[in-house]
């Protein structure tokens, strides 16, 4: 059987998911999507999970109207705020991924303050990917690596990534019906096994994320090897 050290989840649907409900408004769909985080949290918490990485907003995301993005700027924050008792009760540490310094202030602030006050914690890890694009850290990490003037093997240009020290990503879980990676995790994902669901993120449960991973422990792994 597989041991599962990391999973990383694409959130997608939220707007379809509003509109299907009959609701007006895309944001209500990110809405009820932060409660579903909530509730994975503590479940990848109780099954032993190490990772969580969990893709919150991309940097093609700038592109949506501006009201959409600064809903989903002051959502990231009123997320952090409520859930700093989740994450102090369930021993679980909090990072990100992404270009933390292009977003506002207040954001980042909550961002350090989180990533503070849990540092210390050993249990799972919940790495929230914001403003997050793949080319972006890759090309960061390069630019690292031009700095130090020394040449990277795949080792050390592990290091120079936003993931660095994390394990490998196990299982990269798509909802929302599109089969594409939009730009998430392109180096990370190079041995992950890849699940797509139709279903919109608001309505991804536990009990699918169980249904992956039964679905995961019994894959046969070779990593190019033969068994
Ligand atoms: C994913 O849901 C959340 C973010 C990208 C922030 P979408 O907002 O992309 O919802 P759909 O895909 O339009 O339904
Ligand atoms: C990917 O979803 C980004 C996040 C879930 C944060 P998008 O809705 O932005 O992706 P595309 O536009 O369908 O590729
Ligand atoms: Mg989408």
């Amino acid at each position: 059987m597989n041991k599962l050290n990391h999973i990383a989840i694409i959130m997608d649907g939220n707007g379809r998911w509003a509109k299907k409900q009959g609701f007006l408004k895309r944001i209500v769909g990110h809405e009820e999507g932060a409660k579903r985080v909530r509730e994975l949290t503590i479940h990848a918490s109780n099954i032993g999970v190490k990772y969580l990485t969990l893709y919150a907003f991309s940097t093609e995301n700038w592109k949506r109207p501006e009201g959409e993005v600064s809903f989903l700027m002051k959502l990231m924050d009123r997320y952090l705020k409520n859930e700093l008792s989740l994450f102090l009760e369930n021993n679980v540490r909090f990072e990100t991924i992404g270009e933390i310094e292009k977003l506002p202030e207040s954001l980042q602030e909550r961002i350090s303050y989180t990533k503070e006050k849990t540092a210390h914690f050993t249990g799972l890890t919940q790495v929230l990917a914001v403003n997050y694009g793949s080319k972006n850290e890759i090309v960061r990490a390069v630019n690292k690596a031009v700095k130090t003037g020394k040449e990277v093997d795949e080792d050390s240009f592990d290091d120079l990534l936003d993931t660095a020290g994390m394990d490998p990503v196990d299982i990269l879980i798509r909802t929302g019906g599109d089969k594409r990676l939009s730009n998430y995790l392109l180096w990370q994902a190079a041995y992950s096994e890849l699940f797509f669901t139709d279903t919109l993120w608001p309505d991804f449960t536990v009990e699918k994320l169980d249904e992956i991973i039964k679905v995961f422990k019994g894959v046969e792994r070779r990593f190019g090897g033969i068994k």
